[in-house]
């Protein structure tokens, strides 16, 4: 039976990881782990919680060592806009964070889960259709970082054979937990606005193509991965995996199919813009689906749906 810690718990990624880890593997079995002193209090109560600093090797330790925890799914970090606004920050959590993971994964001989990003690419890269392996050179922190981390992994495997596991997620959707500091955010934003003012200005512009999925399928490409025997795995680390693909006028269009008043206008943000245009259009996920059976099930149309629905719910319900 596995037993699981999950960092960074409390953020975009990991506060529905946890209850998807918990659903598969049972609610003992999945420590959530995250800064913040106060927890979402469904996290907090559905199964064990500690606040932990990822770069806190002694206290990381000993939470491996009580739990006798066998994977980590890594989920702390900086997205990209935040870490722009302090690279060093992003540099001390995004990487001293994963080392310090890894260090205590190489002691304790956990797997690990490990993600990169879009982001990890840059503006020399092929950008529509970009291979799994091809030129990366970022030119933001937040990349330089994620690049960092899948090579650390690889090393790791490599070196150590600690089985460091990883995709590269495109901007990632939900209704139930809000963005954190990324540059794909206005994807998410452009709903809470459809539903409550049916207007909504976005920060990036008009044309900027983008990859993108629903939350739910990013969750299950997380679990599907680490559960593949692992010899299938010719690559292990830093997966292309995809949904859709789409630039602002488009969701806007899907979202006017339901919404027919509803209107975008454009107020672009300098920095977040440069971010998005040193990122890839279109990423080619075959590796995926070729080697463990990577297989998005949300399109744009299903996603827009669905995220409609369910905000609307949540409206109504107060
Ligand atoms: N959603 C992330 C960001 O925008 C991409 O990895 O930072």
């Amino acid at each position: 039976m596995k037993k699981i810690l999950v960092t960074g718990a409390t953020g975009q990624i990991g506060t529905e990881l946890v209850t998807a880890l918990r659903e598969r593997y049972g609610a003992d079995n999945v420590v959530a782990a995250g800064h913040r002193a106060q927890a979402d209090r469904e996290l907090r109560e559905s199964g064990p919680y500690c606040t932990l600093d990822v770069r806190d090797a002694p206290e990381l330790e000993q939470v491996v060592r009580e739990h006798r925890i066998d994977t980590i799914f890594h989920m702390a970090a900086l997205l990209s806009a935040t870490a722009e606004k302090n690279p060093w920050l992003a540099w001390d959590v995004n990487m001293n964070g994963l080392l310090t993971v890894l260090e205590v994964a190489r002691e304790h001989r956990c797997a690990i889960f490990s993600p990169s990003s879009i982001g990890a690419f840059g503006p020399g890269t092929p950008a529509d259709d970009t291979p799994q392996d091809t030129i990366q050179r970022p030119t933001t922190m937040y990349g330089i970082t994620k690049l960092s981390g899948e090579l650390l992994c690889d090393y790791y495997f490599r070196r150590f054979g600690i089985d460091a596991r990883g995709l590269r997620f495109p901007g990632l959707i939900s209704w139930k937990t809000p963005p954190g500091g990324g540059t794909t955010d206005y994807a998410v934003e452009i709903f809470h606005a459809a539903i409550k003012e049916r207007r909504y200005e976005c920060f990036l512009k008009e044309g900027t193509r983008l990859d993108m999925m629903y939350m739910p399928d990013a969750l299950r490409a997380a679990i599907e991965l680490m559960e593949v025997e692992p010899s299938r795995l010719a690559h292990r680390n830093a997966f292309n995996v995809t949904a859709m693909s789409f630039a602002p006028e488009e969701i806007a269009a899907e979202i006017r199919k339901h919404i027919p008043d509803f209107s975008m206008s454009y107020k672009v943000d300098p920095v977040r813009q440069a971010i998005a245009d040193s990122w890839p259009h279109h990423m080619d996920d075959s590796a995926a689906r070729r080697e463990w059976g990577w297989k998005p099930e949300y399109d744009l149309a299903a996603m827009v749906k669905e995220m409609l629905e369910k905000l609307g719910e949540q409206k109504r319900e107060g």
